[in-house]
């Protein structure tokens, strides 16, 4: 068992192998029983389907330590949902839920020194991910596939936890309309890695993508959703089907409209932000992160919130998710999952 040396107090968002990870394959047209494995490596063909056409798929879903001492993860059959329809259309076998949901499971119970401590507000963001295994040289799917669960210990995905920062409307698109926009996989960050280094060169600490049929709306950053806060407190966050529809998002519409405020679904024009009071990401990894400023090639649009804290709308928001997932608020039916 690996030794559990992890400075809980100082956890940004970077990998560490942990104790054991959940292997199972798929061969011959059906699921092997999966299981546990301490071996962090993957040993696959040259030719593998992964390693020539991109054909993988993935998640992102944490595990925490709540107040009174509960281990839980948060709604990760919503996760095993969006990983079937990602499979699906990357012509992969879908990993049905229930074996994902066991996967789940199994590795956060056998990584409980792992999750960090209640006290820290970190969480053990856990990987599920789907590849193929089978070589394939001309253009098609493969016929051998694995699925993979790690988990790594983490803190805040931005540097300066929950800072606002700064973004930059990026020239590159992330999602063709029809494209892969709205699913989970990998070939979708591969492309993102150009602009995402060109932003911080150019001191950004993300993009934000527009639709690349008219670069007139906004979709959203290489890793989260938008949220924005008009001044009557209306939220706003766009529609599109080329952005990935992030459970975060949803679950923090379902809180906002419970605790009384109007939601709108729909698209959003790069030229409304100046009307916003305050911008956000969302994610598992983002949880919310504020944004103060977006740069569209030299036009500062500086939302009122500022760049010292989140506005007040988000805060709420946030409090709430956060204690629903740290135990301290009480959960709509079926978010938690006690492991
Ligand atoms: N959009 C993109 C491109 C993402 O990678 C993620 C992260 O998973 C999200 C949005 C947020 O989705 P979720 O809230 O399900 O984590
Ligand atoms: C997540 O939030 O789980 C993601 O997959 C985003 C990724 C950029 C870390």
């Amino acid at each position: 068992m690996a030794k559990v040396n992890v400075d809980w107090e100082n956890l940004g968002f970077s990998y560490q192998p942990i104790s054991q990870r959940y292997v199972a394959n798929f061969k011959e047209g059906k699921w092997e029983k999966g299981g546990l494995t301490d071996d962090a490596n993957v040993v696959i063909n040259e030719c593998a389907g992964i390693l020539q056409y991109c054909q993988e798929v993935f998640e992102g879903l944490k595990a925490y330590k709540q107040k009174d001492g509960k281990v839980v993860t948060f709604r990760p059959d919503m996760n095993a949902k969006r990983m079937i329809d990602s499979a699906k259309r990357l012509e992969m076998p879908p990993v049905p839920e229930e074996m994902f949901l066991e996967a789940v499971d199994e590795v956060v119970r056998a990584n409980v020194d792992w999750i960090p401590p209640y006290e820290t507000g970190g969480a053990l963001y856990l990987r599920p991910y789907l590849f193929a295994t089978g070589p394939v040289i001309g253009v098609k799917p493969a016929d051998a596939y694995q699925f993979r669960l790690f988990g790594t210990p983490v803190g805040s995905y931005f540097k300066n936890g929950v800072k606002p920062i700064t973004i930059c409307v990026s020239d590159y698109d992330r999602a063709a309309p029809h494209g892969t926009g709205n699913i989970k996989a990998g070939l979708n960050y591969a492309m993102s890695l150009y602009p995402y280094i060109l932003a911080h060169q150019n001191g950004f600490d993300e993009n934000m993508y527009l639709d690349s049929a008219t670069r007139t709306y906004v979709e959203e950053t290489g890793g989260a959703n938008f949220l924005f806060v008009t001044k009557d407190h209306t939220i706003v966050t766009p529609k599109s089907d080329s952005i990935l529809p992030s459970i975060t998002r949803r679950s923090l519409v379902k809180l906002a409209e419970d605790m009384g405020y109007k939601v709108e679904t729909r698209p959003v024009k790069l030229t409304e932000l100046e009307e916003f009071e305050e911008c956000g990401l969302c994610g598992t990894a983002a949880v919310i992160c504020p944004v103060g400023k977006v740069v569209d090639h030299g036009k500062e649009i500086c939302f009122p919130s500022g760049m010292d804290e989140m506005g007040p709308v988000l805060t709420k928001l946030y409090n709430t998710l956060r204690g629903i997932q740290m135990g301290t608020v009480e959960a709509p039916e079926g978010w938690i999952r006690e492991i």
